[in-house]
């Protein structure tokens, strides 16, 4: 793990923590950087708990980029290439996917993906020994896993889980929405 502190900024690591490789993480301005017991950070993962360099608004010369904290909750897996930006808070037991990009808060329990990174399923658990060493090679269950009980939860928090094709309207939109401003930009 390579960490950058400012002044006034911690980073706390709960027991049992994994890094694969590259793990960096940030944290300034008296914010703090959590990681909760037992979360799995893959490789090549990023916790930026600022921005590197401050943004203003030109007109009232306020601040718009201040540092936040980046809660992660316990038994965390952050996949490979993932990553969480200031404000990031993550309930227990959640998984993030490849690559994914965390701005805000996601529930317990949950599989989020993208950028920025949305909850596609809810109620999951999972569990930590690699599929590539452990026998049964094929689990069509969880009868021959030992299973870490005390996070096999529901998810909580009522969240909107969207289906594809509620995603590809979305998208639909954000790209006419993009297509619409640079048209009017233009002109
Ligand atoms: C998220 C993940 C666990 C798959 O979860 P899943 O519930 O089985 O998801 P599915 O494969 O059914 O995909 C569901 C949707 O999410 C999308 N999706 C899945 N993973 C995604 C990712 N990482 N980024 C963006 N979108 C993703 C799929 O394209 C699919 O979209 P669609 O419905 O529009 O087709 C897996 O894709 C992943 O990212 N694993 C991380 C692997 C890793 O980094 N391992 C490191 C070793 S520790």
């Amino acid at each position: 793990m390579s960490m950058q502190l400012g002044e006034d900024s911690t980073v706390k690591v709960g027991a049992d923590v994994t890094t694969t490789n590259t793990c960096i993480v940030n944290a300034a301005e008296g914010s703090s950087v959590v990681f909760g017991d037992d979360v799995m950070i893959a490789s090549q993962n990023q916790f930026r708990g600022h921005d590197g360099h401050p943004i203003f608004d030109v007109a009232t010369g306020k601040r718009i980029n201040p540092s936040k904290d980046i809660i992660i909750g316990n038994h965390v897996w952050f996949g490979a290439q993932a990553i969480a930006l200031a404000g990031t808070k993550i309930g227990d037991g959640s998984v993030i996917g490849f690559g994914s990009i965390v701005t805000g808060k996601i529930p317990n329990n949950c599989i989020a993906v993208g950028s920025p990174a949305r909850v596609i399923r809810k109620n999951i658990a999972w569990e930590r020994p690699h599929l590539s060493f452990v026998a049964p090679p094929y689990k069509p269950d969880a009868s021959t896993v030992v299973k870490s009980e005390k996070y096999w939860s529901r998810t909580e928090e009522p969240v909107k889980v969207m289906s594809r094709t509620e995603r590809q309207i979305r998208d639909m939109r954000r790209r006419a929405w993009h297509l619409r401003r640079r048209f009017l930009n233009k002109n």
